[in-house]
């Protein structure tokens, strides 16, 4: 049996493919440098939802479409204030998400892609103790975000940045969130139910939810000339470093340097990007010393975790960013589940114990 299904093919898909050995990931047949900083989050959910949905507009109209489901969305978010203090910020994005309806049609699945960044601007709003801010559905998606989140109209290369990062994590092949989402979609069970499981999925330390403890690396590191030691120490305990390993790449994540340069465009956290860069270099020397035999390079987390901490938000509100780009991947999965799949139910073998015949 292949742990983790590794190596285990379990669907044929148009959407992406990621080439571990060659380190590339093609989006709809775009490799990922013609797609990242090149086009918006809305022009990348035309091209992934393209074919799925037999009225989705053409991408000004989709802009309208996209603007008006953040509009509608925002009529959710209006318990945020009542969601119990003790959910963290992906866990009460996730409980606003769940008063979404079900369904399987295109309003629905612009409602979610647009829930999940206006409930995260709101839930990181209510946190902060401030006044939840309206959308703005004349805005491209990325800007209005920002300011639903700061409260001030984001700069181009903030809103820009925030794009990259959004196109460049929006799908990635049948990655454990994914596979999960076209699971549950395998059971006709809805739209808003394969996002729910998606997000829940993400949220995990070894998916997801490995940026935000990048950060905490970081800062427990403080000095660079620490990072041999405390990542040594950190392998001793048999931690796994955040922000480097995966099941598929064996090369570096091409994702890293995508949003490492959407971090430099951003400016003044060059000083947080050398840094990282220093603690880097320590952490893939270690690596290699101590797993020789495993491949152990950057992946995509380790820059998303700069990028998200110089657009403002908290490590704790990282997965919640995350998702807001991979709702895409979920939805475009679900549909082409749906369309060409069967219900998923693998085999397993038995191993308890055998039932005591009676006597
Ligand atoms: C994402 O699949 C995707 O596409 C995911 C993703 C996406 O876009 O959807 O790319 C997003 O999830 C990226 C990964 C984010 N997670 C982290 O950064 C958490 C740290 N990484 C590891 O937990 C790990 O690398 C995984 C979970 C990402 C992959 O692990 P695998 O393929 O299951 O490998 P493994 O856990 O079986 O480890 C194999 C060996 C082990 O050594 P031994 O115990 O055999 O001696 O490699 C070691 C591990 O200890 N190892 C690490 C390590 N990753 C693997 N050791 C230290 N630090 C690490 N990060």
């Amino acid at each position: 049996m292949a742990e983790g299904l590794e190596g285990v093919v379990a669907a044929h898909t148009i959407l992406s493919d990621v080439d571990g050995v060659g380190g590339h990931l093609v989006i709809r047949g775009y490799e990922l440098d013609q797609l990242a900083e090149r086009i918006r989050f809305a022009e990348a959910a035309h091209l992934l939802l393209d074919g799925f949905f037999e009225d989705l507009p053409d991408i000004g109209e989709l802009d309208v479409q996209l603007g008006q489901a953040r509009v509608e969305a925002f009529e959710y978010a209006n318990v945020v204030n009542a969601i119990p203090p003790g959910l963290n910020a992906v866990e009460a994005v996730r409980a606003l998400i769940a008063r979404i309806p079900d369904g399987d049609n295109l309003k629905i699945a612009l409602l979610l892609l647009a829930g999940v960044s206006v409930f995260t601007a709101a839930v990181a709003r209510a946190r902060r103790g401030m006044p939840l801010i309206s959308p703005d559905p004349s805005l491209d998606h990325a800007t209005d975000i920002l300011r639903m989140m700061k409260g001030v109209a984001p700069t181009p290369e903030e809103a820009a940045a925030l794009d990259t990062y959004l196109v460049t994590v929006c799908d990635h092949g049948l990655n454990a969130s994914t596979f999960a989402a076209r699971v549950t979609a395998s059971t006709l069970a809805g739209l808003n139910s394969a996002v729910l499981t998606g997000i829940s999925t993400l949220k995990g330390p070894l998916h997801g939810g490995a940026p935000g403890p990048v950060i905490e690396m970081l800062d427990e590191i403080g000095d660079a000339s620490n990072a041999r030691t405390w990542i040594e120490q950190a392998i001793d305990r048999g931690d796994r470093l955040m922000g480097f390993g995966h099941r598929i790449y064996r090369v570096r994540d091409p994702r890293a340097d995508a949003l490492k340069k959407a971090v430099r465009i951003l400016g003044p956290h060059s000083g947080r990007l050398a840094h990282a860069e220093a603690v880097e270099a320590a952490a893939l020397e270690i690596l290699r010393e101590r797993k020789p035999d495993r491949s152990l390079q950057t992946n995509v987390e380790f820059y998303t975790a700069l990028l998200l901490e110089a657009l403002g938000f908290d490590p704790d509100e990282f997965t919640c960013v995350f998702a807001m780009g991979r709702s895409l991947g979920w939805i475009a999965h679900a549909r082409e589940q749906v369309a060409n799949g069967r219900l998923i139910r693998p085999a397993s073998i038995y191993i308890g114990p055998v039932p005591q015949i009676a006597a």
